[in-house]
């Protein structure tokens, strides 16, 4: 009788073993094939703000760090070439808002909301460059952001031009 139990329990062992050397073959086949995985160009992620090419860039100041942004000088002299360059780029992405002289008479802003007069003494005085280039990087109240259409430096340009329309 004793023999018979030990041979089926031998049996139920022997048994539940093999289950689970199946199940570690199947998965151990499986397991790679049927992981989630994203393959290249399945989707794209965006950056965290504040994130900096490997190459270097610029410290992000967000609109509420637009005093520390503001402390900060310009690192692009006001050469005639940068002026160019920020003329260039000015003529471009500005006019229709602040128009060719900055005075805000743009032909956007007859539709939209009159902005400042960038050529305003006072104005001038009352900013440094570095508020103005941290206006370029986040935008204002209305005014959108130019961070993806210029660079860090080329806003620098575009600041320095901006001096150049101040009344005299
Ligand atoms: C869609 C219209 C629009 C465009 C385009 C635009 N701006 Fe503005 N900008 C405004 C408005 C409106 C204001 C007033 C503040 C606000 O509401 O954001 C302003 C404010 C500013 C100020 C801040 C003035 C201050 O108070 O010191 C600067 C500097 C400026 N713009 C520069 C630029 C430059 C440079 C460009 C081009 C790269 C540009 N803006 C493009 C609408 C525009």
């Amino acid at each position: 009788m004793m023999k018979y139990v030990f041979v089926l329990v031998l049996l139920m062992v022997g048994g539940a073993a093999s289950v689970q050397g199946i199940l570690l073959v199947y998965r151990w086949n499986h397991n790679m094939t049927v992981t989630q995985r994203i393959m290249p160009g399945e989707m794209s992620f965006a950056m965290a703000p504040g994130s900096l090419p490997r190459e270097g860039g610029q410290l992000y100041y967000s609109k509420e760090q637009r005093e520390a942004a503001s402390a900060r000088k310009n690192p692009v002299p006001p050469t005639p070439e940068s002026i160019k360059t920020g003329e260039r780029l000015y003529v471009v992405y500005c006019t229709p808002c602040h128009g060719p002289s900055g005075k805000g008479d743009g032909l956007v802003a007859t539709k939209f909301v009159p902005p400042a007069d960038l050529s305003n003494a006072g104005l001038q005085k009352a900013r440094t460059d570095g508020y103005w280039q941290s206006y370029l990087s986040v935008g204002g109240a209305v005014m959108p952001s130019y961070a993806e259409a210029l660079s860090p430096v080329e806003r620098w340009h575009v600041v320095n031009y901006l001096r150049t329309l101040a009344q005299k």
